[in-house]
């Protein structure tokens, strides 16, 4: 029985393109994968497909922008499974325009789902891991918050913000087995980079010196391995996945 095998990886937004390739590499890995996700007909097919792959995985649901609804679903996890030992804080959406003309309800949608989202998930299972002296927080954040890019204000703040958090959960944490990192990923072959009208998500790839967008299972390798017991002196970290496009 492998270390892993017994821990409980709680990722969110797990039904997209990075949350799956994570899905699945952590199943891979030997852990009890749960899946949360907000649009429960899109789950349930997402939940069968991988099924019929080979994939086992529980789907629970949350609006992770909410924080009581953070708190069932992770009651609800312990009474069904057991304590999240490996959170991935990977939910996150877009509302891109320029800042002269977003709305505050595109502000209010990014800041919540993507940053609000970290205090309301990681507060409902840190001291579980503070007892247990085990747990890995995972944020994903993204290259747009370690820099700007035109027409994401309110996704940079949310992203930046992420590893804010990071740094000084980090610290607070770091002597009782429990680490907080940041993985900040470039342009990835996901719906969300698709969504990017054409001429322009190709003005991007051309500024990318692997000459290439990132794979999801790319990110997935990266998650698995701060995921694990080898990841232990590895706190308050951003680590960047992003073809070399944006170095510092
Ligand atoms: N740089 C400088 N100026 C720009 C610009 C740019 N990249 N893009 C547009 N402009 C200018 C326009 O020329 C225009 O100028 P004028 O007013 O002088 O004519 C002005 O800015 C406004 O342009 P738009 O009306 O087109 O602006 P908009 O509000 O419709 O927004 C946009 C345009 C949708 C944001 C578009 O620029 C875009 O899609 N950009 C890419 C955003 C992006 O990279 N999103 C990433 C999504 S994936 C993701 O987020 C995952 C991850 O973590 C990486």
């Amino acid at each position: 029985m492998s270390a892993t095998e017994k821990k409980i990886v709680l990722i969110t937004g797990a039904t997209g393109g990075l949350g799956t390739a994570m899905c699945k590499k952590l199943y891979d890995d030997g852990y009890i994968v749960v899946a949360n996700y907000r649009n429960e007909e899109k789950a349930k097919e997402w939940q069968a497909n991988l099924k019929k792959e080979g994939y086992d995985i529980a789907i629970y649901y949350a609006d992770v922008a909410d924080f009581d609804s953070c708190g069932k679903m992770i009651q609800q996890i312990a009474d069904d499974i057991g304590h999240v030992g490996v959170l991935v804080n990977n939910a996150g959406i877009t509302k891109d325009g320029a800042f002269r003309k977003m709305s505050y309800e595109n502000w209010k949608a990014v800041i919540s789902t993507n940053l609000d989202s970290v205090f309301n998930c990681t507060r409902h299972v840190i001291n579980y891991m503070i007892e247990n002296g085990f747990g890995r927080i995972i944020n994903i954040s993204s290259v747009n918050g370690q820099r700007g890019q035109f027409g994401q204000s309110n996704y940079s703040a949310a992203k930046a913000g992420m590893h804010g958090f990071t740094k000084t959960l980090a610290m607070e944490v770091a002597n009782k087995g429990v680490t907080v990192n940041t993985i900040s990923p470039g342009y990835i072959g996901t719906d969300m980079v698709m969504a990017v009208k054409e001429e322009i998500r190709n003005q991007i790839i051309a500024q990318i010196p692997v000459g290439r967008l990132g794979g999801t299972e790319e990110v997935a390798y990266l998650v698995s391995f701060l995921a694990s017991e080898h990841a232990s002196f590895i706190t308050g970290a951003n680590l960047s996945i992003n073809g070399g496009q944006h170095v510092y």
